[in-house]
């Protein structure tokens, strides 16, 4: 019999792309392939985020395209996981018919016994907190090649409660997975190939799986030969300790890119986002970072339009990215979330949010694009990754993060060389092998 196909479409943050392998990783237990096609699909799954208002909707608008296969084929099976799926798994049912069943991020080690109960047009929702470790439940990887670089979820959840966001409600509070585990896990993955890890977690920095946290955790993926590369997002401010910021100064495998949101520059903002730090906190850390390492790039998230933000305090922001200097950021304007605390706060006008979000940016964006200019001229490792677009070119990552194509048939993807760096253009550097 012909292997059942699986498409998944992932939304949102890197955890959802973890989440999304596991779950095609579980189904391949059932004999279900992965596909790039959903009109070949027996089963569509819709990995979704639920952190800002237009994730939601995006999923419903994709939902409404299925309707035709569905027609079409009335054995396909539509599913609907992650964390739209653990906040309104039972609105979705409602509003979405042909949805057959509900999956929370919690329990998608359930999924081929929820697929199961679908039978004769039956409907399966779990939206649990189950006792049981669903990292556990998934069948070990299959031995594939992988390529260069992986995630590898190691804390999950949230007990911060930023009053603008919905993670501590769909995600459940801070566990951590014990180190055993996620050395066990890390092996597995450079045994077939893999050179860079990105440690994920919604709070990475507050892993406690590992003596030492998550310092004592990268000091001991740190030792694994064959891995050449440690990353880890997303981080707090408040959880970033002595030891991790001495990591960052001696653990040459640890990158110097760090991915450290702050949301807002106002002290006023800050307090009522609830983030118990001030701008002044999170500057001081910065220097500390920049002392344990010099040249460490960094990244940030900004919420633009909070509730009751005025033009000063937005000011406070751009004050504050000034005196950052990011390599990278992302950057939002304020969306209400039913049920958290800001939703009930006075909103700014969406005009003045549109103003201040195209400010923000125009400002991150020349940050980010002198420090990618300030590259030409120095060597960096790069990291290979794949073909380039043009033939003869691969592509790889820099310790910064920044994509660098190469021109050069000498590299295959998992090679690290030394790259100067002669051009940089809009979205990525240009190099050639440097002379020893
Ligand atoms: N509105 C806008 N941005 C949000 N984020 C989280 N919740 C909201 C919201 N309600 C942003 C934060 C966070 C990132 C993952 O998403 O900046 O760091
Ligand atoms: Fe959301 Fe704040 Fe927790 Fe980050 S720290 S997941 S922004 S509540």
């Amino acid at each position: 019999m012909a292997p059942k196909k699986l498409y998944i479409k992932t939304y949102g943050c890197q955890m959802n792309v973890y989440d999304s392998e596991r779950m095609a990783e579980a189904m391949g237990g059932e004999g279900y392939e992965t596909t790039a096609r959903p009109e070949d699909a027996d089963m569509i799954l819709l990995n979704t985020c639920h952190i800002r208002e237009k994730a939601a909707e995006k999923v419903y608008s994709e939902l409404g395209r299925y309707k035709g296969l569905k027609a079409d084929k009335p054995d396909l099976k539509i599913g609907v996981a992650g964390c739209v799926a653990q906040a309104e798994g039972a609105e979705i049912m409602r509003r979405q018919p042909m949805v057959d069943l509900v999956v929370g991020p919690q329990s998608y080690h359930r999924l081929p016994d929820l697929l199961a109960r679908t039978h004769n047009g039956a409907k399966a929702l779990d939206t649990e907190f189950p006792e049981e470790d669903k990292f556990d439940h998934l069948t070990a990887r299959p031995k594939a090649k992988r390529g260069p670089t992986a995630f590898l979820t190691v804390q999950e959840g949230c007990d911060k409660f930023c009053a603008f966001c919905v993670v501590p409600y769909t995600r459940g509070a801070e566990v951590s997975r014990p180190a055993d585990r996620v050395l066990a896990e890390a092996r597995d993955l450079v045994e077939r190939g893999v050179r860079e890890i990105t440690l994920l977690g919604q709070n990475v920095n507050a892993y406690h799986g590992h003596d030492g946290g998550l310092a004592g955790l990268i000091r001991a993926l740190d030792k694994i030969d064959g891995l050449a590369r440690i990353r880890f997002t997303t981080s707090h401010p408040n959880d970033m300790d002595e030891a991790l910021i001495a990591a960052h100064g001696d653990c040459d495998k640890l990158m110097p890119y760090l991915h450290l949101p702050v949301q807002a520059g106002s002290d006023k903002i800050l307090k009522r986002m609830n983030r118990s730090h001030t701008a002044d906190d999170y500057l001081r850390l910065i220097e500390r970072l920049r002392a344990a390492r010099p040249d460490l790039h960094l990244s940030g998230d900004f919420i633009v339009g909070f509730p009751e933000e005025t033009e000063e305090d937005f000011q406070a922001t751009m004050d504050l990215i000034a005196a950052v200097e990011y390599g990278s950021a992302f950057s939002f304007k304020y969306s209400e979330r039913p049920g958290t605390p800001a939703a009930e706060r006075p909103q700014v006008p969406e005009d003045e949010k549109d103003d201040r979000l195209q400010r923000l940016q125009a400002l991150l964006t020349t940050q980010q694009r002198r420090l990618q200019d300030a590259m030409v001229g120095r060597d960096v490792h790069v990291l290979f990754e794949k073909p380039g677009r043009m033939p003869g070119q691969m592509v790889g990552k820099s310790e910064y993060l920044h994509a660098v194509h190469v021109e050069s048939d000498a590299f295959a993807p998992g090679d690290i060389a030394r790259i100067r760096i002669d051009s940089s253009g809009p979205n990525s550097l240009k190099g050639v092998v440097a002379p020893l």
